[in-house]
Order: C-alpha cells, then structure tokens, then sequence
C-alpha cells in the first residue's frame, strides 16, 4: 500500500507513523508533501531519510495549480492514500472529489465539536470532561467526512492546558498507527 503525507508544521504525528512503517513492509511511505518553507516537518524528513516535496503556494498562481502539481506526483506514484498530519492548507472541492476516500485527516477533538483551528485549547476553556482526538475521511468541509476512529482523555484540571495538549498529542500518535493499520486492511480486502 502506498502512502504519501502532507504536513505543514512540527511533523510528530509524521515522526510517529514514519518509525511505525519501517517495521512493516506492506505499507510504501512514498514522500511527505509540506507547504511551509523551513517547516520542522522537512527537517525530520531530512533526517528520517524520507523525500520531501516543498510546494510553496505562493510560487503558483493559484491553489488550484499548485494542487495540479500535487495531484499529477499522487497518480504518477500510484499512491493509495494521502494522510494529512497537521496540513494547515484547505484542500479544493475539486482535489478531494477526485481522491475521493483516499484522503485521511487527524484533528485534536472529539469531532464533530470543535472543528477548525485551537480544539484543545476550546475544549479546555469549556472544561469538557473529555478532551479527545479523530481521524475521519476528508470531504469538502473543515474536519468534516467520515470518522474513523476517536479516542479520548479524562481532563485533570489540576494540568496546565500545556500539560494536556501533550497528552493529546500523544494519543494522536497511536491513533494514527491505528488508522493506518485499518487503511492496510481496507486495502488488503480490496485486492
Ligand atoms: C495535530 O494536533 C493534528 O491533530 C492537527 O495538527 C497537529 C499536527 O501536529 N491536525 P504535528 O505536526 O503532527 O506535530
């Protein structure tokens, strides 16, 4: 199964699912796409040893060209699913109807509360009981589609908002390993 991630930021949940597929031959991490020149997403690309294709938005004059890019490097490497990891660029109508369930996001809430950008820190200023993280199929909306799987964590309010947001980040990472693990079997039971 062929793989490909896009991220814009600090790249853990890239890190975390990179070391989960060097263990496992049936799953090919083609490249990560990022968007952010000097993004620490490349820098653990570099060191990890796995290509990075920079598409700086700017540099084209319109998404839709810069998505054009993007889709022409997923067909010509035949990838079965893109997975975004902290990508903070909102994909066209067009480029998701055409990848249409091959497109996987994670976001850090218990979805459908709080879509879009500070879920933690929203979740924790409402003193939820729970604060949890989702991984859904991207459609057209802002952490809308399918959910796959969720998990959760009792919040302490004695922890800093700092202090959860690790702990969230670290569930993040094993769902993830889990969505993807799902992804394979999918896969497995197509072919
Ligand atoms: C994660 O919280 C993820 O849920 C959200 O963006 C963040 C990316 O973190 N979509 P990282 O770049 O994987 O460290």
């Amino acid at each position: 199964m062929k793989i490909v991630i896009f991220g814009s930021g600090n790249g853990s949940n890239f890190q975390a699912l990179v070391e989960y597929i060097k263990n496992n031959i049936e799953i090919d991490l083609v490249g990560v796409i990022c968007d952010k020149p000097g993004a620490y997403i490349l820098e653990r690309a570099k060191k990890l040893n796995v290509p990075a294709h920079l598409i700086d938005y700017k540099k084209y004059s319109s998404r839709e060209e810069a998505e054009n890019v993007i889709a022409n490097l997923i067909v010509e490497k035949g990838i079965d699913y893109v997975l975004l990891a902290g990508f903070m660029k909102l994909l066209s109508p067009q480029f998701v109807n055409r990848f249409c369930n091959q497109i996987i996001n994670i976001h850090p809430s218990l979805l459908p509360n709080y879509p879009g950008i500070n879920s933690i820190k929203k979740a924790y200023e409402n003193r939820d009981k729970y604060i949890g993280v989702t991984t859904h199929y991207v459609d057209g909306g802002i952490d809308t589609g399918k959910i796959i799987f969720q998990d959760k964590i009792k919040v302490n309010y004695k922890k800093t908002l700092d202090e959860i947001t690790k702990e969230i980040h670290n569930i993040e990472h094993n769902l993830y390993i889990k969505t993807l693990q799902k992804l394979l079997q999918i896969h497995q039971q197509r072919d």
